[in-house]
């Protein structure tokens, strides 16, 4: 059985959505928000909500490589998140483990390649052994590249960019004028990949939130009130189709 016949959805809809086709973002970018909001809406603790968002990672994660979107990104932890009780940060930091444990097979059958972009050395022991596994079984796959930024800033990134760069420069291995903006792109940690074409963000904020912000500069913007956890593939196809109407410019005339 091949990998499409086993995982594409026949009906082509789903809760009346139906499943974009056409021309589709290369690169979809997503700030996962609303896990605690949901949480407390149901009286449970804000790490209930957090599992449950393990549930719309799998089904985004599903939807993408069905509908043939070659490089997804999710913002699971930020380099602020520190900042939350410890309890919190602790339970977030075991869920990579428990995440992974349950998608591998179907990751690998689906031939996705998944990457880490943040400062992975400042995490938890026990965080850097499944990051360290997950991307020994999936780097030699060929399918969707699926990036988890985990302990993610988007200055942070901008500054290691820079701070390489200037290092090259140093050592006189790249000139000044080498450093343009689609070079300077290459020192940054998503430097192979597209920049996102559509940024998603949930749960009714709007904000950047310190994500990808060199990247996104001419990202497509779209929100929702959905929680996080309640995500599923039909607000992704949701997101496509209004971004499929957009009409992209990037600074000029059309
Ligand atoms: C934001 O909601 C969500 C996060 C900070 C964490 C997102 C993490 C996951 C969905 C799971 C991570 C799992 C893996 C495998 C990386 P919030 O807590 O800020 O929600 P609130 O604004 O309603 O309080």
């Amino acid at each position: 059985m091949t990998r499409l016949t086993k995982w594409f959805r026949r009906d082509n809809q789903v809760s009346g959505v139906s499943m974009p086709t056409g021309s589709l973002p290369q690169h979809v970018a997503i700030i996962m928000d609303g896990n605690g909001r949901w949480a407390r809406r149901r009286g449970l603790p804000r790490s209930a909500g957090h599992h449950a968002g393990m549930r719309g990672m799998r089904d985004v994660i599903r939807a993408s490589d069905d509908i043939g979107i070659p490089c997804l990104t999710l913002f699971a932890f930020s380099t602020e998140n520190w900042t939350r009780p410890e309890t919190e940060v602790e339970y977030l930091m075991r869920l990579p483990e428990e995440f992974f444990r349950t998608e591998i097979d179907e990751l690998v059958e689906r031939g996705v390649r998944v990457r880490f972009i943040g400062d992975t050395s400042k995490l938890p022991a026990y965080t850097r052994d499944t990051v360290t596994r997950t991307l020994e079984r999936t780097t030699n796959n060929q399918g969707m590249i699926v990036t988890f930024a985990l302990n993610y800033g988007g200055r942070a990134d901008v500054l290691e960019a820079c701070k390489r760069a200037a290092g090259e420069v140093a050592k006189g291995t790249v000139g000044w004028d080498e450093i343009t903006e689609k070079g300077f792109g290459e020192y940054l940690s998503t430097g192979d990949l597209p920049d996102p074409d559509l940024l998603i963000r949930t749960s009714g904020e709007l904000r950047m939130s310190n994500f990808l912000i060199w990247q996104a500069a001419y990202a497509e913007l779209w929100f929702t009130d959905v929680l996080w956890p309640d995500f599923r593939r039909e607000h992704l196809y949701q997101a496509i189709h209004d971004y499929q109407r957009r009409k992209r410019r990037f600074g000029g005339v059309k």
